[in-house]
């Protein structure tokens, strides 16, 4: 990344990309800051690419140097310069204040001084964003402003909606960017280029040539020291309303058209309002055993820990085409990809009777680690006149190298204007709206064993589709045909 993050055709006439002159970022001292803003700020800074003055808000009694030092601690010491954090920490100033008092945001006016466009990034908990935008706006802030909040944005249908309607009785819509970090991800946008700028993909990405869409995000690791978090929301809230259906939308979605700053997201709500509700009967949730003990965690809780789940899009490009949905935690591996598996083809006529039918081919779309291509074909075996599985296989890392990390694109977005990447009221609606049957009706948890691929009731679930693909990892290529 050298220049602007902000593609040319996304600077739409009539759309505000007046560089920010100031970001101010509520909740400085809690733990996503630690992980993720201060390097992702830092990481911009070394792009050249940050460019205003950086306010940290929260109720610790810190002074601007315990921000500097905190920010230091932050950053990973093998992507540490000295002369760069300089030229970062001369842009970091500390402001102490109860978010629920108003003189705080007396305060936050004072350190912004002239700033005329200035992003708010509320990395707080989503039942204090009303409070602080009402707090901004009293003290006559918002107007030009932008504000970013941080995931979860509800809980449910009506929990969204009535956040929507907080916010809005403050901001436009216009003016909130709805982080989710998979939109972040350039192998999540890649999806889309993908698709569109290869003539040979387009014509054969529909019901016609696919049979199912498998979309995994497995996670070998468990719930650790975020128990109290995670049990509130489960694998379903967590990465399934938010970060799945975002890919699922990408790979579904029509051909965005128009230079609007809404034509992407226009295309991928589409895909949502085709969606029927999701049906109960088709969704395994599981609780690894041994959850119960995590600290926070409430005892006897039925969170699921994983959840696979059959959803359906009911247009003219994947009508009865199925496409499942699996995410968990301590599963046998790190891996979020997407399936595509084709339609079988016919028996060879030229082979004896006997012979295998051709598997079906398999697109592979890998989103992380180690994002990649990767196409699953049959050939002929090189010592007999049999078939065999052969991979084109692409990395796009080493394509392309390092690209920016998700908060960077997400932030120097905000910083400029570009909404393009974050969710929209509609949108995030529509995918709670989906989901809404099994908010009310979840089938119960069954426990399953750590490093398994959860209860086999997910096997089950996609047994009609030749169930569960084995990912593709990153380091040992697997078989597309064998079994998870
Ligand atoms: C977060 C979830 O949004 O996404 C975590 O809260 C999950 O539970 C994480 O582990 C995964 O993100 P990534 O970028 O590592 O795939």
């Amino acid at each position: 990344m050298t220049a602007n993050l902000v593609p040319a055709s996304m600077n739409p006439l009539g759309v505000d990309h007046t560089p920010a002159d100031a970001l101010v970022v509520f909740g400085i001292s809690g733990d996503l800051a630690k992980k993720m803003t201060f390097t992702s700020l830092y990481l911009l800074e070394r792009r050249n690419l940050l460019e205003c003055p950086v306010i940290g808000v929260a109720v610790d009694d810190w002074t601007d140097d315990d921000l500097r030092q905190h920010a230091r601690a932050s950053i990973a010491d093998d992507v540490f310069d000295a002369a760069v954090f300089d030229r970062f920490a001369a842009r970091l100033q500390y402001v102490q204040g109860d978010f629920d008092d108003d003189a705080t945001y007396a305060s936050v006016a004072t350190a912004l001084g002239t700033a005329q466009t200035t992003v708010f990034y509320l990395e707080i908990p989503p039942s204090l964003f009303e409070r602080v935008v009402r707090g901004l706006h009293d003290a006559g802030l918002t107007e030009g402003a932008r504000v970013v909040v941080e995931k979860p944005f509800g809980h449910d249908l009506a929990s969204a909606r009535e956040l929507n309607d907080q916010l809005h009785a403050y901001i436009d819509e216009s003016q909130l960017y709805r982080i989710d970090h998979y939109l972040g991800k350039l192998a999540v946008v890649d999806v889309m280029f993908l698709r569109f700028a290869n003539t040979m993909l387009e014509p054969i990405w529909n019901r016609q040539f696919i049979s199912s869409v498998q979309i995994t995000m497995a996670e070998n690791f468990d719930v650790s020291d975020r128990g109290s978090f995670y049990d509130r929301v489960g694998a379903m809230r967590d990465v399934v309303q938010n970060h799945l259906l975002q890919v699922l939308s990408m790979v579904a979605m029509e051909p965005p058209t128009g230079h609007s700053i809404d034509a992407i997201t226009d295309r991928k709500r589409d895909v949502f309002v085709a969606m029927p509700d999701i049906d109960p009967a088709h969704v395994v949730r599981g609780q690894y055993a041994g959850y119960l003990d995590t600290p926070g965690v409430a005892s006897g809780s039925g969170t699921e820990t994983f959840i696979a789940m059959q959803l359906q899009i009911d247009n003219w490009r994947w009508a009865d085409v199925p496409f499942y949905i699996r995410a968990g935690k301590n599963l046998p591996s790190t891996v979020t990809e997407v399936r595509i598996v084709f339609k079988h083809p016919p028996r060879l006529g030229f082979q004896n009777e006997h012979a295998h039918r051709p598997g079906p081919n398999q697109m592979v779309l890998r989103i992380g680690p180690m994002p990649g291509a990767r196409l699953a074909l049959e050939a002929k075996a090189p010592d007999a006149m049999a078939l065999q599985d052969v991979h084109l296989d692409m990395d796009l890392a080493h394509e392309g190298g390092e690209g920016p990390t998700p908060y960077e694109v997400l932030l120097y977005g905000a910083m400029h204007g570009d909404r393009t990447q974050f969710t929209r009221e509609d949108a995030v609606e529509q995918t709670w709206r989906l989901l809404q049957p099994l908010i009310d009706a979840p089938p119960p948890a069954k426990i399953y064993t750590p490093g398994t691929w959860g209860p086999e009731e997910s096997e089950h679930l996609v047994a009609r589709s030749g169930g569960w693909h084995q990912p593709w990892l990153p380091d040992q290529a697997a078989s597309p045909g064998a079994p998870a």
